[in-house]
């Protein structure tokens, strides 16, 4: 059952008060007929960063510590009781666009936001999750949407963020992949291709880009096994894994954002991850084979 339909934006523009008032999720939300828009703000010239999967975890972290930097806010999810409550608490203009970005009318509802935000200098997709299951046993719905939302999603709002933001001059893209982007494990063969898609993506973009002579910059997040919903969506005990493994999602932004100042395309947080991807950059097939198989760690991940 669809939302109702008209935002306070549209509700405003109807009414004949300025165009200007209304916030960059105004055009998306006259796409996208399931969209919402609770805080209406003029962004005025502060820079706006629109964030995928703000609703937790790596999403809600970016949109504090991006608050905190001055930017005001597009807060992108499914969940939008999530992006309502931190959208009221964080100190700065955000708007939120409740979406589904597997579907097509969330897809460009999102995209739609981007385009008529002149002021965006910062998209971070970072919506994501996981499946357990070796591939041909996994429910392959679940493998569709997350190629979908992995690689469709991040390919499209990069399209539309990257047209404006190179003929500005300015902007940044973070693409949050994963350190399974260095190698396979069993039981999670699309969520390692998906993200290994994203590093070589964010990868040749910046070939791109530093070829045309922009400033405009992109980043591939790496992290590790990161505090967040993303295991009990999944349902994975979080005890199989030892707690050194663990980072907290604010090491894993802070960590970002440092790189972002830095301009590293590829940012690995943790020192434990960093020497992991580098040993796994190196190796055969045939030993990445040996270490992809499940273990204890991954007994989740067991057929
Ligand atoms: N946690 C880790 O160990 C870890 C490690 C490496 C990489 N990562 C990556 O980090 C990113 C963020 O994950 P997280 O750890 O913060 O997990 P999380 O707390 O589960 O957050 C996932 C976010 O993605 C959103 N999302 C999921 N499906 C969506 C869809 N179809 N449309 C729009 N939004 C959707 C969720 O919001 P709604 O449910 O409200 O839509 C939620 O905000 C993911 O890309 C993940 O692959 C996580």
């Amino acid at each position: 059952m669809p939302l109702r339909i008209e935002s306070k934006t549209q509700a405003l523009l109807r009414k004949g008060r300025s165009a200007k008032v209304a916030g960059c999720v105004a055009g998306a939300a006259s796409r996208d007929r399931t969209a919402i828009v609770v805080l209406l703000t003029n962004t005025g010239n502060r820079p706006v960063a629109l964030i995928t999967g703000a609703s937790s975890g790596i999403g809600e972290t970016f949109a504090r510590k991006l608050a905190a930097r001055g930017y005001d806010l597009i807060l992108v999810a499914r969940r939008a009781d999530r992006l309502n409550a931190l959208a009221a608490e964080l100190p700065v203009h955000s708007e939120i666009l409740p979406a589904d970005l597997t579907t097509e009318e969330g897809l460009q509802a999102a995209e739609a936001a981007i385009r008529n935000c002149p002021q965006l200098a910062l998209l971070v997709n970072n919506a994501g999750f996981g499946t357990l299951k070796r591939f041909w046993v996994a429910d392959l719905h679940g493998q569709e949407q997350m190629h979908k939302l992995h690689v469709m999603a991040a390919m499209r709002l990069t399209h539309a963020a990257l047209g404006a933001m190179t003929e500005r001059g300015h902007g940044a893209v973070i693409n949050v992949s994963s350190v399974a982007a260095f190698g396979q494990t069993e039981g999670n063969v699309s969520y390692c291709a998906t993200k290994a898609w994203m590093n070589a993506f964010t990868q040749g973009l910046d070939i791109e880009l530093r070829g045309a002579g922009s400033k405009v910059k992109v980043q591939a997040l790496c992290p590790g096994y990161t505090m967040s919903e993303f295991h009990d969506t999944l349902g994975v005990d979080r005890n199989n894994i030892p707690r050194f493994m663990w980072l907290q999602a604010d090491a894993v932004v802070e960590a970002s954002l440092r790189g972002l100042d830095r301009g590293e395309v590829i940012v690995i947080p943790g020192a434990v991850y960093k020497i992991g991807a580098a040993v796994m950059r190196h190796l055969s097939h045939g030993l990445r084979r040996r270490i992809g198989k499940p273990g204890k760690l991954g007994k989740d991940q067991r057929v």
